[in-house]
């Protein structure tokens, strides 16, 4: 029988609310329908954005919001994206479909989305195509309060105030999409271009700066780029490098076929929770290496892509990316935030692949439609942990399912406090039984539960529709009981049971 330990005077650091962050690229129709349908549009909207979505990403409290990519970003001319609509250039999205970008939507647009969904900003710079002077000035256009020609042209264009860039990216998958560099050569280009990313304003927190960090399990590139960004830089400091990212997707059936979003079998079942799963050795390896320039982990690590990548809907144009989302892509999402919880010491920000539209998304939609994902409701679940203290917590007992190689632990757990209240996430990745777990808190009190959630399926396939929106959603969870400190959990399979105790 699995046992849960939790001891609820071991804490462990706090988990930083961005690790529950999301991106949007100009790709397919993440931005363009899926959240910004521009003013005149017959779909409800406010200054373009709509309005359906915006709320629907208040209710999973989006903590940050990454734009304009991915790849799209080492591409992208923020000049070009400023200023009268009418006027702005119209361009090829190559990298995307090759559908004309017209640009209507750009920083002022951004920034926008982000005060309506009330979420931090992280702007991705242009290292791969772009120059020193063009990131130097996008800066001083967002951020910079005196006199000084962008910011004069900001005002010009209807801002008076600066914003606030929270995080900003020097560059995307500059080891591939973003200039194929080799690590040495990127760390280079960082040291030069994070330089004159500034700070304009002492009154605010400084803006973050994120490093390029690797792919998978590219620990050569890790190591490269700490390598060169701290030789002759004494230390790991504030300004310098604030964070390294890690892009890391999850294909089923690999890079080639990747899979389908729908149609699998028990064993790509378990391949998929595997795969998922492996993030917790690529955070440990990467951090490792890490750990030797700064030991005392004041870089956060950004894991600012993930999720799964499967081959896109049938029908639908293939530079989209579109795809549908199951119960099994809940337990993707389930099993991976535990894993970043866990490790809250280094891993500071995440940003699930992609917000609407596109990859593993919470939202998707359809004309005036919309639909909430498997993956919306376990973020809903989920949002408890954001910025609560990490507790310490230990599954023993637990055996390991799955079929041939594809082996994975039955359950998966995080535990974390906030404002006395215990959040425990929990993930049965059978796909044919339920689980049991005996709950054991260490703590003499007698514990009440003060709210359960289950996010399931009748079927492991289940997903939402246009036509049937509702298959699969957050639903009150009852298998539990309660006996002073301890407690017994019964969990369906496939299942992510969010229960919070007092
Ligand atoms: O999310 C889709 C793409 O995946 C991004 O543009 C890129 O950064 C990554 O390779």
């Amino acid at each position: 029988m699995a046992k849960l330990v939790i001891n609820e005077t071991k804490k462990k650091g706090t988990i930083a609310p961005e690790i529950y962050g999301h991106f949007s690229e100009h790709l397919g129709r993440c931005i363009y329908e899926g959240m910004y349908v521009g003013e005149n549009s017959e779909i409800p909207n406010v200054n373009g954005m709509r309005t359906d979505v915006v709320e629907a990403l208040r209710e999973i409290q989006v903590p940050v919001l990454r734009w304009p990519g991915g790849c799209f970003a080492d591409e992208y001319h923020w000049k070009d994206g400023i200023g009268d609509k009418a006027k702005r250039k119209k361009m090829i999205n190559t990298h995307w479909g090759g559908v004309v970008e017209d640009n209507s939507f750009g920083t002022h647009e951004f920034m926008e989305l982000c005060r309506q969904i009330g979420c931090k900003t992280y702007v991705n710079g242009n290292l791969g195509s772009g120059t020193v002077q063009e990131m130097s000035e996008w800066v001083e256009y967002m951020t910079f309060n005196g006199v000084s020609p962008m910011a004069d042209l900001r005002k010009q264009n209807g801002h008076e105030e600066p914003w606030t860039v929270d995080f900003f990216g020097v560059g995307n998958e500059n080891w591939g999409c973003g200039g194929n560099m080799t690590p040495e050569h990127y760390a280079n280009e960082y040291r030069r271009y994070q330089t004159y990313v500034r700070n304009y304003d002492d009154k605010k927190a400084p803006i973050n700066k994120v490093c390029c960090g690797a792919s998978v399990d590219d620990y050569h590139w890790t190591e490269g780029v700490m390598r060169t960004c701290f030789d002759h830089t004494p230390e790991p400091m504030h300004g310098f490098m604030d964070f390294l990212s890690l892009h890391y997707y999850v294909h089923p059936e690999g890079w080639e076929i990747k899979g389908s979003s729908t149609d699998f079998d028990e064993e790509v079942w378990y391949k998929t929770l595997k795969k998922a799963l492996y993030m917790d050795t690529l955070i440990t390896r990467h951090g490792a290496i890490m750990d030797q320039y700064d030991p005392e982990k004041k870089i956060g690590m950004s894991v600012d892509e993930w999720g799964t990548w499967f081959t896109c809907e049938p029908g639908t144009n293939p530079g989209f990316l579109y795809q549908q989302n199951t119960v099994r892509d809940a337990l993707v999402a389930g099993i991976t935030m535990n894993v970043f919880n866990k490790h809250c010491d280094r891993v500071k920000m995440a940003c699930l692949a992609q917000i609407v539209n596109v990859l593993q998304s919470v939202i998707l939609t359809e004309g005036e439609k919309m639909i909430k994902t498997p993956t919306y409701h376990v973020f809903h679940m989920f949002r408890h942990h954001q910025g609560a203290e990490l507790l310490s917590s230990e599954l023993t007992g637990v055996s390991e399912i799955g079929i041939g190689e594809w082996k994975v632990p039955e359950l998966t757990e995080s535990v974390s406090e906030k404002d006395g209240m215990i959040t425990i996430t929990l993930n049965n990745l059978s796909a044919t039984d339920s689980r049991e777990v005996d709950v054991q808190f260490t703590e003499d009190k007698a514990y009440e539960v003060a709210e359960a959630n289950i996010v399931t399926g009748a079927d492991m396939h289940d997903h939402n529709t246009f036509d049937a929106p509702e298959v699969v959603k957050e639903a009150a969870f009852t298998g539990y009981s309660v006996n002073k400190n301890t407690m017994k959990v019964t969990m369906p399979p496939y299942s992510v049971v969010e229960i919070r105790v007092k």
